[in-house]
């Protein structure tokens, strides 16, 4: 099995055994990721960070990544500063970042930009996230975070909460956490319900979810709590928006009726969803998990150009 030179635009591009190979040894990669040990596997790659949409974690942690293992990077995080300003199309700044590096990274509001981007692209292209559409790095280190902390995925209940019509970690991981068969449910207000084609992703890896608007109940049984923001930005209707904007809160008050080993995540940023006061309790897990992006994705990146540590 090679990696080599393989886009990813969804999680689905990636078998379940490829997954596996990926997480175990971003494992390895720990000590790397926080520059406690050098590695220069990488040495003379070169990576292009295409953010076209905005983002903290996604675009700061593949650049560590790449840099954790001697490689360079290129990029911009403000399309506004490039030619794309004076008419240039999308095609043809892809073509440049292709003509530059050995690997591309790029994030777009409009689904589907990146599996374009693959077929303008010779080098690798990665999918950092396209609109409501997909996210697959991010789904691959929630995967590694729910595995090491809970040691197994098969079983485990995950409580999917907020934003599921919009929120695009939570496509591509209700489909991953299905086929690693973990029990599913999904919380959110009835207009931000879970796609029907994710649910029937789910289905067709013989995972049935459970679709809910009852977060207290939901929670009592909840291994992991997966959190999610409310996408304004992706609503057509500003008042759509107000009628479900602040419709959970994770706060103490809910946690009294959670298991003590819940363990809560969210890929973050997060305004209003999850209460400061949260951060101090052992449940909260989501600096670390954004954390785990590093060997993840350096995993990834080293797997991709073929560069093993
Ligand atoms: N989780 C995530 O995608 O965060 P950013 O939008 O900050 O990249």
């Amino acid at each position: 099995m090679t990696l080599v030179g393989k886009d990813i635009v969804s999680i689905r591009d990636l078998t379940k055994k490829e997954i596996l190979e990926i997480l175990n040894y971003a494992k390895k990669l720990i000590p790397f990721a926080k520059g406690e040990k050098r590695t220069h596997a990488l040495d003379g790659k070169v990576l292009s960070t295409l953010f076209f949409e905005h983002s903290t974690r996604t675009r700061l942690s593949f650049e560590t990544a790449m840099h954790r293992l001697g490689g360079d990077v290129v990029g911009f995080a403000d399309p506004t500063a490039t030619s794309l300003k004076k008419g240039e199309s999308i095609a043809d700044t892809i073509r440049m970042a292709d003509a530059y590096s050995d690997v591309i990274v790029i994030r777009h509001s409009q689904e589907g930009t990146a599996r374009l981007a693959a077929e303008f692209a010779e080098s690798p292209v990665i999918n950092a996230g396209d609109g409501a559409g997909r996210h697959p790095t991010q789904c691959l280190l929630d995967l590694f975070t729910i595995l090491t902390e809970k040691k197994k995925i098969k079983g485990t209940n995950v409580v999917l909460l907020g934003d599921l019509k919009y929120g695009r970690t939570v496509h591509s991981l209700a489909y991953a956490l299905a086929l690693f068969g973990a029990n599913l449910t999904f919380v959110s207000p009835e207009s931000l319900r879970m796609p029907k084609e994710t649910i029937n992703d789910c289905i067709e890896q013989g995972v049935e979810p459970v679709s809910t608007v009852n977060l207290e109940k939901a929670i009592k049984n909840a291994d992991v709590l997966y959190v999610t923001r409310i996408q304004k930005e992706r609503f057509p209707d500003p008042a759509e928006y107000n009628r479900v904007a602040g419709a959970y809160r994770v706060d103490l008050e809910l946690l009294k009726h959670a298991k003590e080993d819940l363990i809560i995540m969210h890929p973050l940023p997060r305004v209003t969803e999850i209460a400061p006061e949260v951060d101090k309790t052992p449940h909260a897990l989501y600096f670390k998990q954004a954390f785990n992006g590093v060997p993840v994705r350096m995993a990834l990146l080293s797997l991709i150009l073929g560069g093993k540590v």
